[in-house]
């Protein structure tokens, strides 16, 4: 797996993702419907602290973090923790009742192929949680910019369009904005699928 400037930044990436994201992170707890015994996959979860944020809330969840930098992943204290891509889970069919994919999808390579993925892992009944920026944003052409420049190629969606993607296939969307510059899609896989 070639290095990415996750691996250069994951010392430091903690303390400060856990200070501007932890209101975020129990924003979208409070979104979702978890239940003691659900299994969650976090993709591109980093060092795994959302799930940390979960397993506070919820006792007894089974969480699995999977990011495909050795040194986040390495941060992790999560016992459930895979090094891996997107694009080629290594997990089972219908295995997972929550996914989640926070600030990660648009550093995706092989986008489709990750969206796939989410919808082949997720159970019947379960559902997604995508968090991302609105690629027509000013702020997110700032921070796409800043990406190109330090080797970090990012593409982002714009909300209604990622939705469109999923609700193409059959599946309840919905999705909101957080603020002027991120919204989170919330995708739902029926019980017949
Ligand atoms: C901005 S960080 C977000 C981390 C975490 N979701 C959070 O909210 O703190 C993006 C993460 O996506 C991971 N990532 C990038 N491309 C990936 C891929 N193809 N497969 C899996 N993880 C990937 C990076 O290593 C990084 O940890």
């Amino acid at each position: 797996m070639s290095r990415s400037i996750f691996d250069l930044l994951a010392p430091i990436y903690g303390p400060i993702s856990r200070v501007i994201f932890t209101n975020t992170w129990k924003n979208i707890i409070k979104r979702m419907d978890l239940k003691s015994g659900d299994k969650i996959l976090d993709i591109g979860g980093g060092q795994g602290q959302f799930l940390d944020e979960i397993q506070k809330e919820v006792k007894d969840i089974d969480v699995y973090l999977l990011d495909d930098s050795k040194s986040m992943v390495k941060k992790a204290s999560l016992s459930n923790r895979i090094l891996g891509k997107a694009c080629s889970l290594p997990l089972a069919e219908d295995s997972f009742d929550h996914i989640l994919c926070i600030d990660a999808l648009h550093h995706f390579q092989n986008q489709k192929e990750s969206k796939k993925e989410m919808i082949r892992t997720l159970k019947p009944g379960g559902d997604i949680h995508i968090l991302d920026l609105d690629k027509n944003e000013i702020l997110t052409k700032i921070v796409c910019t800043f990406e190109f420049l330090v080797g970090e190629p990012s593409r982002f969606y714009e909300g209604e369009e990622l939705k469109k993607y999923f609700s193409e296939r059959g599946f309840q969307t919905s999705i909101e904005r957080l603020n002027s510059y991120e919204f989170i899609l919330q995708v739902k896989k029926d019980h017949s699928e």
